[in-house]
């Protein structure tokens, strides 16, 4: 085909990081034409524009503006918004990113108009189908074509769930990708009066901040840290909105710094220089064992094992027994150290634009 057409659809924080590497390593192929497509999940500047801003993305040729609503209201809006752009805009395939809400809605919907479908990050399971992203993460590897894969356990899960093999590539993580051509700027971004120690934490799954009893647990935990060793605590909208319903602050610990989600460089910039960081995201396990960096999952179970095989990170759970000894023995100085997996080498998105070229 002359001139084969691919969509983009990102919705979420997590998904900026992976698109950018795809969409200028596609843009090396001279001959395809690409579409962004944002849902508008995520709206706020601190957890959208400013992450455009500084990976120097193009704009997205089209938001949908869906805004945010319980998962069934998030998930139809983008359906009902997205239907008509795929139809108007007739996309030769469609890729999506991540576990979000906005990456199984335009699957569906794909499926549905038969355009053939990849999906960047396909693979991961945590097996806790309470999870709304183990949801998001089975649907849509089951309608996707092509499934791009960022390490061999991925491989093996999908194979299990019956995927074609021929269907499934191992490309590695476009995270990674995106983390080393931004890891220059990072490093600039330092900020000067850093203590040698600090916890960074980031907090964000309802499991942990819906929870009002376990979240109080977790911050006064951070604060009783606080008093020897500095933490930082970049609060998440969701986390924000639970702390002030909660009338939790750590206003009265001048160790306990919480602050406003921060721009991808900024916490960047931290990662590389914590001596910790306590999250339950699933990217930061990823970017904390690339640098190297203790990493402790306020989680029962990662959906990315291979951080916890080979890498720096540590499941502590919910028990706030093991949380603080985690960190305990981390601050004495007891580090966990990784390797970085096979394939977290800066080009995974290269090895996608190739299989995609070749589609067509
Ligand atoms: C979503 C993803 C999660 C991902 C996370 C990264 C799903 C099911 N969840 O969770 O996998 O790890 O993004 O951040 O897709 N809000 C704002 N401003 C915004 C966006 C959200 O204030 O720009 C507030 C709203 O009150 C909203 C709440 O945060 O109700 C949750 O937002 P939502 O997009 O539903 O889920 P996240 O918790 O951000």
């Amino acid at each position: 085909m002359a001139n084969p057409h691919i969509l983009h659809v990102v919705g979420a924080r997590p998904n900026f990081m992976k698109v950018a590497p795809v969409i200028r390593a596609l843009a090396e192929y001279g001959s395809i034409r690409q579409t962004l497509v944002h849902t508008g999940q995520h709206y706020d500047f601190n957890l959208s524009e400013t992450f455009f801003q500084e990976l120097e993305m193009p704009a997205p040729d089209v938001n949908l503006l869906v805004g945010s609503g319980s998962h069934a209201q998030q998930t139809a809006e983008v359906m009902k918004r997205f239907e008509p752009v795929v139809l108007e805009r007739r996309p030769e395939m469609v890729m999506v990113y991540g576990d979000v809400n906005s990456t199984v809605a335009a699957a569906l919907v794909c499926a549905k108009l038969q355009v053939p479908l990849a999906h960047v990050e396909a693979g991961l399971r945590s097996f806790d189908r309470t999870m709304p992203e183990e949801i998001n993460r089975l649907l849509t590897d089951q309608i996707a074509a092509l499934l791009f894969t960022p390490s061999q356990d991925g491989n093996d899960n999908l194979a299990r769930e019956g995927i074609a093999p021929s269907r499934i590539h191992l490309v590695g993580n476009v995270m990674i990708d995106t983390l080393m051509r931004m890891l220059p700027c990072a490093r600039a971004r330092v900020p000067a009066h850093l203590p040698d120690q600090f916890v960074l934490v980031t907090l964000h799954r309802p499991t942990n901040v819906d929870d009002v009893a376990w979240l109080g647990h977790i911050l006064r935990l951070l604060a009783r840290i606080s008093e020897s060793t500095t933490v930082i605590f970049p609060v998440h909208p969701r986390t924000r909105e639970r702390l002030a319903a909660a009338a939790l602050t750590g206003e009265n610990h001048r160790g306990l710094h919480l602050s406003q989600p921060l721009p991808y460089l900024d916490f960047l910039a931290l990662q590389t220089r914590a001596t910790v960081v306590v999250t339950d995201s699933g990217g930061i396990q990823e970017e904390t064992t690339f640098l190297g960096t203790p990493c402790i999952t306020v989680r029962e179970n990662t959906e990315r094992p291979i951080t916890v095989t080979l890498g720096t990170n540590t499941l502590a759970g919910r028990n706030p027994a093991r949380l603080c000894a985690e960190l305990e023995r981390v601050l004495s100085g007891a580090r966990k150290r990784g390797q970085v997996p096979p394939y977290w080498d800066g080009h995974a998105a290269e090895r996608i634009a190739a299989v995609v070229h070749a589609a067509f």
